[in-house]
């Protein structure tokens, strides 16, 4: 791993890596002016937070604004609602998230306390990626040639790959907070490692206490598993809605997700090992990033137990132990049952550029075979709210679930070859709105983690193989399933998922790996007051982009 020391050019927020943390409360309101000080075309995206009413601020690009340009702003105006616990932020064009990312820390309203024993200390543990190559160097790969770009060189806990790199030098910058202006830079940054045991990237707590720590997975293509050496974790949180308590060895992190989880500091002093690796939902033919992340909590180091990178029973057990914390109001009945199916596949090299996708195709990937083509004329919600038509169609097809088999080789092959479009779902506004969505294996079998804009949504269950009405329904959890805005689809199998459309506006639907989301794993839904398009919104802001 030499070659991890080099210096490479990236694009960061105030020249920060990971970027400023942004530090709230429930209820707030957020003021974020982003200066764009870099040549490429940039938005900022607040994963997760629920923006209701307020897609103007969501921020992916083509989607709900167009991108800021190259020394222009935007202010991105948005409240905190009913939402406590982790979530972050990150670029919203494409593969620039690789490195513009940091926390979005929201503790609860006013003085009120945390629905679990109070935490002596906290703390951030920020999964990502590192690229040698620059980040355009690999959208290019990825978007052109249509090839699935080279997978990262390094996992990074907090901007740093640990000890297990064998190449001296000293840590990196540490995140800071409360910095309202986003400065978008590109600066050169020299990836360090530290060999001793001075290893900066490290957790301090004290013995005895109750430690509250941040996970959020910002990588744009790992899933990972995560652990810390003898201290069991339980997780109180997830995407920023409160959950069970719920005590397990280890996370499972999908591209996208975060989780809050409590530790005692109650094993013999010293300095423990936090670690990360991925976990490889497809076929062990395609190439991962392979090396495990480190962060040291103040004890002796000692390893944790991971799950094996293909343990899929561990993901389905991490999954099945989370819950909400008490019985929750599901909604019903449900007024719009959606069918989506996840799958890759390839689309024709065109005609005088080499493709570097399998067999020379341009790898693609698509939901009910529509391999969604973001506009870049006009973003989705400054259409939808003025009424222009030539942007978006809202004919998202719809696919009954029993048609095809999506195991084995069986899947119906009109779904390998996708259609092109923009198209996108209608939701009637207030309607109950269940959707299953359907893992395939066309071209390989993967984990999904697929995040709605805008929304919180109930996660009912998820299985194996395909999806059936009357076998799977029965298995719902209809009494405290948890509440996310990210799930991962198991490889190979569903999950079903229920909210009530009570936001109106363009929310993306998207598969959280970048890669699957360039190619084309994406929609929108769009929500409608049932009055009559937008007119619920709130307006869109004077110094909207235009594209
Ligand atoms: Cu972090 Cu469109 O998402
Ligand atoms: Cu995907």
């Amino acid at each position: 791993m030499e070659r991890l020391c080099k210096t490479t050019r990236i694009v960061t927020v105030n020249g920060q890596f990971p970027g400023p943390t942004l530090e709230v409360k429930n209820g707030d309101s957020l003021v974020i002016k982003v200066v764009n000080g870099v040549k490429y075309n940039a938005t900022i995206h607040w994963h997760g937070v629920r923006q209701m009413r307020n897609g103007w601020a969501d921020g992916p690009a083509y989607v709900t604004q167009c991108p800021i340009k190259y020394g222009e702003s935007y202010t991105y105006r948005f409240n905190i609602e009913d939402q406590e616990g982790t979530l972050f932020w990150h670029a919203h064009s494409p593969w620039m998230r690789s490195t513009v990312y940091g926390a979005i820390v929201i503790r609860p309203k006013g003085n009120s306390p945390y629905p679990f024993p109070k935490p002596d200390t906290e703390a951030l543990v920020i999964l990502g990626e590192w690229w040698i190559k620059e980040f355009i160097e690999m959208a290019e790969k990825a978007l052109d040639s249509g090839a699935a770009p080279d997978f990262s060189d390094a996992l990074l806990i907090n901007g740093q790959p640990g000890d297990l790199f064998n190449c001296s030098s000293k840590g990196m910058l540490a995140y800071s907070s409360k910095l309202m202006v986003f400065l978008l830079s590109e600066f050169e940054i020299y990836l360090k490692i530290r060999q001793n045991t001075q290893n900066i990237n490290v957790i301090r707590a004290a013995a005895g206490e109750t430690v509250l720590l941040r996970f959020i997975n910002a990588a744009i293509v790992t899933h990972q598993f995560v652990a810390i050496a003898g201290h069991p974790m339980t997780v109180v949180a997830v995407d920023a809605s409160y959950t069970k308590p719920f005590t397990t060895p280890y996370l499972m992190l999908g591209a996208g997700q975060t989780a809050d989880v409590l530790i005692h500091t109650n094993q013999p002093g010293g300095r423990y090992y936090i670690a990360a690796h991925a976990y490889r939902s497809g076929s062990p033919l395609i190439p991962i990033d392979n090396s495990t992340a480190t962060a040291i909590l103040d004890y002796d180091p000692i390893f944790p137990p991971l799950p094996a990178s293909d343990d899929h029973d561990a993901v389905a057990a991490f999954n099945a132990g989370l819950k909400s914390p008490a019985r929750v109001n599901i909604p019903a009945p449900v007024d719009q049952h959606l069918f989506i199916t996840l799958a890759l596949g390839l689309l024709n090299c065109p005609p005088g550029k080499l493709c570097g996708g399998l067999l020379g195709n341009r790898d693609s990937s698509s939901m009910n075979n529509i391999s969604f083509v973001l506009p870049t004329k006009q973003s989705l919600l400054q259409a939808a709210n003025y009424g222009q038509s030539d942007v978006f169609s809202a004919d998202f097809p719809e696919i009954p679930p029993a048609k095809f088999d999506y195991t084995g080789n069986n899947s119906d092959p009109s779904l390998f070859r996708p259609i092109r479009a923009t198209k996108i779902y209608r939701l009637k506004y207030g309607s109950v709105v269940q959707v299953v969505l359907q893992g395939t294996s066309i071209l390989s079998v993967e984990e999904h983690p697929i995040h709605i804009h805008g929304y919180d949504f109930y996660v009912l269950a998820m299985g194996k193989g395909n999806y059936e009405e009357e076998r799977d329904s029965a298995k719902f959890n209809l009494v405290d399933p948890p509440r996310r805005s990210t799930v991962g689809v198991p490889a190979g199998g569903w999950a079903a998922i229920r909210f009530r459309a009570d936001n109106p506006g363009v929310w993306f639907v998207h598969c959280h790996m970048d890669f699957h989301l360039e190619w084309g794993m994406m929609t929108a839904f769009l929500v409608e007051n049932g009055a009559g398009e937008m007119e619920s919104t709130l307006p869109p802001p004077a110094d909207l982009p235009r594209c």
